[in-house]
């Protein structure tokens, strides 16, 4: 529908802008080589966040996130949002726009969670058809991002990752693979995440997510407030042997460090994609460089 190619460009090693982090952003613009935004914070007519994030829009390539689409639900689509979505997306011009594969709110009521969906044809009818009256509304595809999920319905006839591609290529849209979430659900579930992994078409994967989450021990919830576990890494490892080079962003949203931390950790998934790629070349990876040209 709306072009040929069906992923953009490699955008390299983004991180999630934070309200705390503004400041630091715009005075030190530090070398990162793209940030991740979420549209809801910035669904307001002026203020503070707005100029901070045009002033950012200006200097760095921004993708939009969002959490309120609930793209799988059963009420109507919610036009306001999507006119709001829009306007956003008008100001800021984005390289995508990204929300969850979820269902979000029931009867007009939001959850604020991303409650999974039943895996079945049925779904995937219902959920498609709705990605395109997005698609067409905003003009564009979209990514849907797979949730981490705690619970599984009796009605579901098929697997996660075979639910998300058939979905993609349905709906004629991208993804957003959560590598995080993938560990998070595969350890809830008891599923490979590796068989997850080789399973997704990797012509649709636009983006990845890395994020840190809380073990529990029985199980795993997807916090957002931790640093990216080992197992994490070796599984982005693998994701990167898999899809090539994916734009890459980590999703920090509790317990914010300084945002030179966040770089650091930043700069360790550019490392690892250096280890696969040797010629890669990004802001983020110069900027280790010069750290460690300082350090000598
Ligand atoms: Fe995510």
């Amino acid at each position: 529908m709306v072009n040929d190619q069906l992923t953009l460009d490699f955008l390299g090693f983004g991180l999630g802008l934070r309200t705390a982090h503004f400041e630091h952003v715009l005075q030190h613009q530090p070398l990162v080589d793209w940030f991740e935004v979420l549209s809801e914070n910035f669904m307001v007519a002026g203020g503070k966040p707005k100029y901070y994030l045009h002033a950012i829009a200006e200097q760095y390539p921004l993708v939009m996130h969002g959490v309120s689409m609930s793209i799988g639900g059963t009420d109507p689509l919610n036009m306001d949002y999507l006119k709001a979505l829009k306007k956003l997306a008008n100001e800021v011009q984005p390289k995508w726009i990204s929300d969850h594969l979820c269902w979000t709110s029931v009867h007009g009521q939001n959850s604020h969670d991303l409650l999974p969906l039943p895996y079945t044809q049925d779904t995937i009818n219902h959920v498609a058809a709705r990605v395109g009256q997005v698609q067409d509304f905003l003009g564009r595809r979209i990514l849907l991002e797979n949730v981490s999920s705690y619970l599984s319905y009796h009605d579901s006839t098929m697997d996660e990752w075979d639910f998300l591609n058939a979905l993609a290529e349905q709906a004629d849209c991208l993804i957003l693979l959560d590598i995080n979430n993938i560990y998070v659900s595969a350890r809830n579930h008891g599923f490979d995440p590796l068989e997850y992994l080789s399973k997704i078409n990797p012509k649709r994967v636009q983006q990845f997510h890395l994020a840190g989450h809380s073990d529990y021990g029985d199980y795993v919830i997807d916090t957002h407030d931790q640093d990216v576990v080992e197992p994490v890494w070796q599984l982005y490892q693998q994701a990167l042997q898999r899809f090539g080079l994916v734009s890459t962003m980590i999703e920090r949203d509790g317990n914010i460090p300084e945002f030179p931390a966040l770089q650091q950790e930043l700069q360790q998934a550019a490392m690892l994609a250096a280890k696969q790629f040797p010629h890669l070349s990004t802001r983020t990876l110069d900027a280790m460089a010069l750290a460690q040209g300082q350090a000598v």
